[in-house]
């Protein structure tokens, strides 16, 4: 397993935001926790990647293993170091006054021990923009002149910068016109059917995030109330009531 998370608790202050809860993720795969606003969706992902934010919560219980070895107590930057995870946040946090290959240069520096850290790099930022075109088109402009799509996609190239093969999403599809969230989500099922990266995204939006993972766990209130294969979740009773209009 790449990611197992048993019996995951956190906290912010001592309002308890997740109640014990399990999952698991292999290498390649790309798997879904879907949940209504509030569910603990980022709260999850705050805990798995623990950037050092006021806002992060607490874990007060449980346990999340990395190739089987807990990770609970490894310094959150050694994650992003040793290319374990790269969480792309809710809401992009891109640099505004920098320009789109400045954004993507700020998250090189997983690679200063690399031999050929140049070339790493500059075959990691082709990649990006083989794989998002407009960026391309854009790389010399500020990041505040981009689009929302194009601020998400710039998101995701910057994560994939640091090298990392597991990718953590929050949200990708907030504030997205559907065409640009689908050119988003086929672009990220080529990074895991061609670069094999394994992919962990949270959204609000279950129809789409069912479509596009192979399986996925459903959040609510901080607990986990079912999960399957996205077929298996597409077809349940309570969650197309809950989740699927209908
Ligand atoms: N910084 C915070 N301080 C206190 N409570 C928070 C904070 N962030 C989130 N919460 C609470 O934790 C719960 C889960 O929030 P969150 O993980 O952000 O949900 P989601 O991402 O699914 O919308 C909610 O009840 C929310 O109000
Ligand atoms: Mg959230």
């Amino acid at each position: 397993m790449l990611l197992d998370v048993k019996d995951l608790k956190v906290s912010y202050g001592n309002i308890e935001a997740l109640h014990g809860i399990s999952f698991n993720i292999d290498k390649g795969e790309i798997v879904t926790l879907i949940g209504a606003n509030g569910a603990g969706k980022t709260s999850t992902l705050m805990a798995l990647a623990r950037l050092p934010r006021p806002e992060a919560p607490i874990v007060t219980g449980g346990d999340i293993f990395y190739e089987d070895k807990s990770i609970l107590k490894t310094e959150p930057h050694i994650l992003i170091q040793k290319k374990m995870m790269v969480l792309v946040p809710e809401g992009r946090h891109i640099f505004g006054n920098l320009t789109v290959h400045e954004n993507l240069q700020m998250a090189t520096f997983t690679h200063r021990r690399d031999i050929n850290r140049n070339a790493i790099v500059a075959e990691i930022e082709d990649m990006v923009f083989e794989l998002f075109p407009q960026l391309a088109d854009r790389r010399k402009q500020r990041g505040e002149l981009l689009s929302g799509g194009e601020q998400q996609m710039l998101a995701v190239g910057r994560a994939l910068m640091t090298g990392s093969d597991f990718i953590l999403l929050d949200e990708p599809s907030m504030g997205l016109a559907p065409k640009l969230m689908y050119e988003m989500f086929r672009a990220l099922r080529q990074l895991n059917s061609i670069k094999h990266i394994t992919i962990l995204v949270v959204e609000q939006n279950a129809k789409v995030a069912l479509e596009f993972a192979s399986r996925g766990y459903v959040l609510k209130t901080g607990e986990i109330i079912a999960s399957g294969s996205s077929a298996e979740l597409m077809a349940n009773h309570d969650v197309k009531k809950a989740y699927l209009g209908g």
